[in-house]
């Protein structure tokens, strides 16, 4: 259900208007060519939605040229997740998931996988609590975990990089949430060792990737900790697990208020990803949008502390050998998560991604192409 408030948040943004022209293509290389330059690719998630609402940016003619303009890949925004795959335990919705994948394959772009596993009781569908597990719960999971595994693995063999499980950690304990899988399977980590071994049988060649949204802000602490743990626990138990997807969804109003990034926070930040790295793993940033909710009204003032902050954040995930793909979760202000969430006190319309709702490249666009021109080398893999 649309409400009135969101319908006219969605107008604000330009999603019902559509645009009938589109603006010229930024002058100089795609971003994912810049991106190229130091071994990495740049990339957008896209959904295949609803037509007319914020999760169908897939069916804007204008939201598909600029992914061809910059993306060497793309990522579903919602389409590979259980509640829009399977709608009971035997149905496999696949026509959505589908359509995307056709466009990227047929334009030669890669793709990443979004995800085997939300770790998240909120988002698994409701079936899976009321679902006869019969008498032997724990191998029914196994069961379900593997035939969804090996259905959608080989389905997109084309993915070459995975998130296996999203989002396991508790971001106010640190501990592992619990799912309708883990409380029949034993514990959260019988199911996340499951998909990540199942995953590296399927996929071999597939980078596989725990992701998750911890970050440097005041109250990450114990969320930092809990991946922490989480990393060092796959390693011990010698699960197939290559790198950490760091969503990125920075700035301000998704946890706490702050906009800023300074030296004590950048210095946390840097000793969490030091532990990442120290342990083998590989960085991927999975989702990078950055939050305008506190930031002034004026267009001019927020798109430009919105670059700044981006560009920061970049900078330094850049500086790490082992960060690979960039992803933005979303290209255009016109389809992005963040419209249809978190209000602003002002009613205005968001401005988180590097295209405004008319697609014409904001500040943020510039600073991402910065960054990646400034880039040091990726480690070779
Ligand atoms: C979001 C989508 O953008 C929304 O359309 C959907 O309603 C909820 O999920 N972290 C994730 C993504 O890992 O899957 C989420 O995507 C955003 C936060």
């Amino acid at each position: 259900m649309i409400t009135r408030r969101q319908s006219l948040m969605m107008a604000g943004a330009g999603l019902v208007a559509g645009c009938a022209t589109m603006p010229p293509r930024p002058e100089g290389p795609s971003l994912n060519a810049l991106a190229a330059r130091s071994g990495r690719r740049f990339g957008s998630a896209v959904g295949a939605g609803r037509p007319g609402t914020l999760t169908a940016s897939f069916d804007n003619r204008a939201y598909r040229r600029l992914l061809e303009w910059e993306c060497g890949v793309l990522v579903h925004e919602n389409e590979l997740k259980w509640y829009a795959l399977r709608p009971d335990a035997s149905t496999f919705t696949y026509e959505p998931a589908d359509r995307i994948a056709s466009f990227a394959a047929e334009r030669g772009m890669g793709l990443r996988g979004h995800t085997l596993i939300w770790h998240h009781p909120q988002w698994f569908p409701a079936w899976t609590s009321s679902h006869d597990y019969g008498a032997r719960p724990a191998a029914e999971v196994e069961r379900l975990v593997v035939e969804h595994i090996d259905a959608i693995v080989d389905r997109y063999g084309m993915i070459d990089s995975w998130d296996v499980i999203n989002e396991a950690v508790d971001a106010d304990t640190g501990e592992l949430r619990v799912t309708p899988f883990s409380e029949r399977m034993g514990g959260p980590e019988a199911v996340m060792d499951l998909a990540f071994r199942r995953t590296r049988e399927r996929a071999p060649m597939a980078q596989l990737v725990y992701n998750d949204y911890m970050s440097w802000e005041a109250g990450h602490e114990a969320h930092q900790n809990g991946v922490l743990r989480l990393l060092e626990g796959f390693r011990a138990r010698g699960v197939p697990v290559d790198a950490l997807g760091v969503q990125s969804h920075i700035g301000s109003g998704n946890s706490d208020n702050s906009v800023g990034f300074d030296t004590a926070r950048e210095t946390n930040w840097r000793r969490f990803l030091d532990e990442v790295v120290g342990m083998g793993y590989d960085l991927v940033i999975t989702e990078f949008d950055v939050h305008d909710k506190n930031l002034p009204a004026d267009f001019a003032q927020r798109d430009a502390a919105v670059a700044e902050l981006g560009r920061r954040y970049l900078d330094l995930m850049l500086s790490y050998p082992q960060m690979g793909d960039i992803l933005c979760w979303g290209l255009s202000d016109s389809h992005t998560w963040l419209q249809g969430r978190w209000y602003r006190e002002d009613g205005l319309p968001k401005r988180p991604t590097p295209y405004d709702a008319q697609y014409r490249a904001k500040p943020l666009r510039q600073a991402i192409a910065d960054a990646l021109i400034a880039a040091p080398p990726r480690r070779s893999a």
